[in-house]
């Protein structure tokens, strides 16, 4: 039985023009979602939105969108309205890379990584949670890093945006909670993907130095080596999370073996939780001291 278009639910994904926001694309391309790829490289996304319409059969189209411009966002919702009538999962997931030690890191560049990665997502939302409340089962989708699960060396503005985007998504998941909109958060470990070469397209005149040397790259694997073991293309790590973004599940973890991290690190919160509530007096303490 064929799905009558209006019926047909829309995938809107930010950075969809390259890496793991195409692949999404293509994954909810092949499950009959109609597809809207935003980027701020325009051409890239025209070409491979067009791309999956041909392959899948399905509408699909791409446009020009810097996560950096409010404005360009709010027009793109409107957009995606004029010619959808919908928006049921919205992907936001661009992200900039640049490395460099915490100490050498300058204003600029911590200003531009941080408006583009963390206020890019939380003007992302703005822009389509009224569709997103609109429909049937509204999901919203913020890609942050395995950094965050397990951190390295030399990424320090990156990951703070990452943690940053957690704190966005965790808050909203409770903001929307009785809206029915449910909120995912991404992790995705190590891809082969465009990341330092659009990173590198997207600098700003002002803040243009290269995204990462070899000294950062060596200071970074010392200090976490499973950060680069194994990366995986784009389209296996979207095709291992594209059911789970579908079902609004809260944390999705591409691939890797993060499973120590995590259990070592939140061994270590419910240790220092423990102390807390231990130290911290009952309700009748000051009565039975006094
Ligand atoms: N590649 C990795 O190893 C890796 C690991 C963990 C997390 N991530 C995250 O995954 C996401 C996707 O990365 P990827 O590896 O697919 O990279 P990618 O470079 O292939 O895709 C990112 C896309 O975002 C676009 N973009 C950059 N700045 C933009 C802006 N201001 N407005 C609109 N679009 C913009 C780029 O043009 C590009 O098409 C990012 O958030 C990245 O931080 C990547």
């Amino acid at each position: 039985m064929s799905i009558p278009e209006q019926g047909r639910e829309v995938a809107v994904i930010t950075g969809g023009a390259s890496g793991l926001g195409r692949a999404l694309g293509e994954c909810f391309a092949e499950r009959g979602l109609r597809v809207v790829l935003l980027d701020r490289d325009g051409e890239r996304a025209e070409a491979e939105a067009g791309a999956l319409a041909g392959k899948f059969g399905v509408d699909a189209f791409g446009s020009a969108v810097d996560v950096a411009d409010e404005a360009a966002l709010r027009a793109a919702a409107e957009g995606v309205a004029d010619r959808f009538g919908r928006a049921d999962l919205v992907v936001s997931n661009v992200g900039v890379q640049l490395f460099g030690a915490v100490e050498r890191l300058t204003d600029d560049e911590w200003r531009w990584v941080l408006d583009v990665n963390v206020i890019g997502a939380a003007r992302t939302a703005q822009a389509f949670l009224p569709l997103l409340r609109a429909a049937p089962h509204g999901r919203l989708s913020f890609t942050t890093s395995s950094g965050v699960l397990a951190p390295a060396a030399r990424l320090g503005v990156y990951q703070t945006s990452k943690f940053a985007v957690w704190g966005l998504a965790e808050t909203l998941r409770l903001e929307l909670a009785d809206d029915g909109v449910s909120v995912s958060v991404v992790f995705p470990s190590g891809m082969a993907s465009r990341h330092l070469e659009t990173s590198t397209a997207a600098q700003p005149d002002h803040v243009r130095r290269e995204i990462g040397g070899p000294e950062d790259y060596a200071a970074m694997v010392a200090s976490n080596p499973e950060m680069v073991r194994n990366p995986v293309s784009p389209d296996v790590a979207a095709g291992n999370i594209a059911d789970a973004l579908l079902a609004g599940e809260r944390y999705v973890v591409t691939h890797g073996d993060l499973v120590a991290a995590v259990a070592g690190r939140g061994e270590l919160l419910r240790e220092a939780a423990v102390v807390a509530r231990d130290r911290t007096p009952g309700p009748d303490a000051g009565a039975a001291s006094g």
